[in-house]
């Protein structure tokens, strides 16, 4: 299938308890107190932000990502009560090669639940349907409840990345994960 990522925005995606809605600047506010949560941002490449002016450049910058046809991010919001759950996102798209990279990231008082799962279960769905024949996802090493949902969906480890990342003035090691589609 060729692909079909034509629009640049992602469409609203639904799922048995959730609704997948294309991130806008305004959704800054809701994420600053994931990105300010420590636990949250233990294992990303940077660490926990306590600035609302940082988190909402971060955003716009997605925005813009999304404006330019690069990525897709979306906030997670409960079917049953609106309630901002977190974000997922489709990014690095490659129109060429159709492969994209998948994030993901909720609130801690969203985890544990299957919404994770739930969310990038309909992402890789629409990937499917829309022509991506490869996902990737890189990791930290450690991040025990990413790479768990990450073999839930079918994701396979396929190598390391040596001292990838410099965080807090050290450098990490991540992992690499494929799935095709
Ligand atoms: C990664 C992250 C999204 C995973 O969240 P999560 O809630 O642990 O993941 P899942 O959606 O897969 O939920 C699975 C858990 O919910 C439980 N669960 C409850 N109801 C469930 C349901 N209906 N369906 C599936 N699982 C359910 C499962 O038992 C499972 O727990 P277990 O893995 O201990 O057995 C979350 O930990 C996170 O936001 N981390 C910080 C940000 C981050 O590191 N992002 C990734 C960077 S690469």
């Amino acid at each position: 299938m060729a692909l079909s990522l034509d629009s640049h925005r992602p469409p609203i995606l639904e799922t048995e308890r959730l609704r997948l809605e294309p991130l806008t600047a305004d959704d800054a506010g809701d994420i600053f107190p994931l990105m300010a949560d420590a636990e949250v941002m233990a294992f990303w490449d940077i660490g926990e932000v306590d600035d609302p002016d940082v988190i909402a450049n971060i955003v716009e910058g997605q925005v813009a990502e999304m404006a330019e046809g690069r990525a897709f991010y979306w906030a997670l919001r409960a079917l049953a009560d609106n309630a901002f759950l977190g974000t997922c996102d489709l990014s690095e798209i490659d129109r060429r090669h159709h492969r994209a990279e998948v994030g993901f990231m909720l609130g801690r008082g969203a985890w544990g639940q299957g919404f994770g799962l739930e969310a990038m279960q309909a992402v890789v769905a629409y990937a499917g349907a829309n022509g991506l024949k490869r996902l990737m996802a890189r990791t930290h090493l450690g991040n025990r409840r990413s790479d768990a949902l990450l073999e839930k969906l079918g994701f396979e480890e396929e190598g390391a990345l040596r001292g990838h990342v410099l965080r807090d003035g050290e450098r990490r090691d991540c992992r690499v994960f494929g799935l095709l589609l």
